[in-house]
């Protein structure tokens, strides 16, 4: 039988997205996803795909008006980029930063705003993708320090939204998919996308209801902002 739960999925062409698509497609869920450029080869027959590149205010407001009478168990921002290779403020242009920024920590959260009033009431989940990698406690070194800045930019402005949120009840999760193998972890990461993946899944299981905002990770470890 069907499970009963619907999600959206904002950037999931590839990677963790589409791995999270596939997930709850196989679990029954009805998605809708949206990705910026072409529909994925490898999609899901039964996923509903929408066009959004997250740093065009347009497009998110055309989205939003179009899923405007629907209401999700699951909304997950999940689009984000690395940044330039060197990762060294010294180096890096304005216009890299802005292109960084703009993708990791203002779009996303702009558009987790615009769409919060899309999940379900006391049961539904917003969730972010982050990394552990924006945290003071677990990233001491500053590992990969303009990516990581641009996540800890995202928390902050997720935070912002807690109000929000616990007037509806809903659960705000920043979730880091721990190191994965995609076109942004590379090869050696640990993690196949369908580790990561069905860990999320089962995570969004396992908070929903619980309220708040909390940061975890794929496999359910709470993590210090
Ligand atoms: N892989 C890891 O080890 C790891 C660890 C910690 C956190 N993360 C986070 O997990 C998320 C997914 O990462 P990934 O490893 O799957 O990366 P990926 O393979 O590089 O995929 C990135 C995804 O984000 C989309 N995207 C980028 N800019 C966008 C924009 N302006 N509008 C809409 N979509 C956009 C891409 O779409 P296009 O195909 O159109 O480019 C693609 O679907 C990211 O937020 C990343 O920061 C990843």
């Amino acid at each position: 039988m069907a499970s009963p739960f619907s999600a959206l999925i904002i950037g999931a062409s590839r990677g963790i997205g589409l791995g999270i698509v596939r997930q709850l497609s196989i679990q029954g869920w009805q998605v809708v996803a949206t990705c910026r450029g072409a529909v994925p080869v490898d999609s899901p027959a039964d996923t509903q795909w929408l066009k959004l590149d997250i740093n065009h205010q347009a497009e998110r407001t055309a989205l939003k008006e179009r899923l405007l009478s629907q209401q999700f168990d699951l909304i997950f921002i999940n689009a984000g980029v690395y940044g330039p290779d060197h990762q060294d403020i010294a180096l890096v242009n304005d216009d890299e930063l802005v292109e960084l920024f703009m993708t990791n920590a203002f779009s996303p959260v702009r558009c987790a705003a615009a769409l919060i009033p899309l999940v379900k009431p006391k049961i539904g989940v917003m969730a972010l993708m982050t990394s552990e990698l924006s945290s003071l406690n677990e990233n001491a070194a500053a590992t990969y320090p303009l990516y990581a800045a641009s996540k800890a930019a995202m928390n902050m402005l997720t935070r912002g939204l807690h109000d929000t949120a616990e007037q509806r009840e809903l659960t705000l999760l920043s979730v880091h998919p721990g190191w994965v193998q995609t076109d942004m972890g590379g090869v050696n990461a640990p993690l196949t996308v369908e580790e990561s993946c069905s860990g999320i899944v089962n995570q969004v299981l396992v908070w929903r209801g619980k309220g708040g905002h909390r940061f975890i990770d794929y496999s359910g470890k709470v993590l210090c902002w």
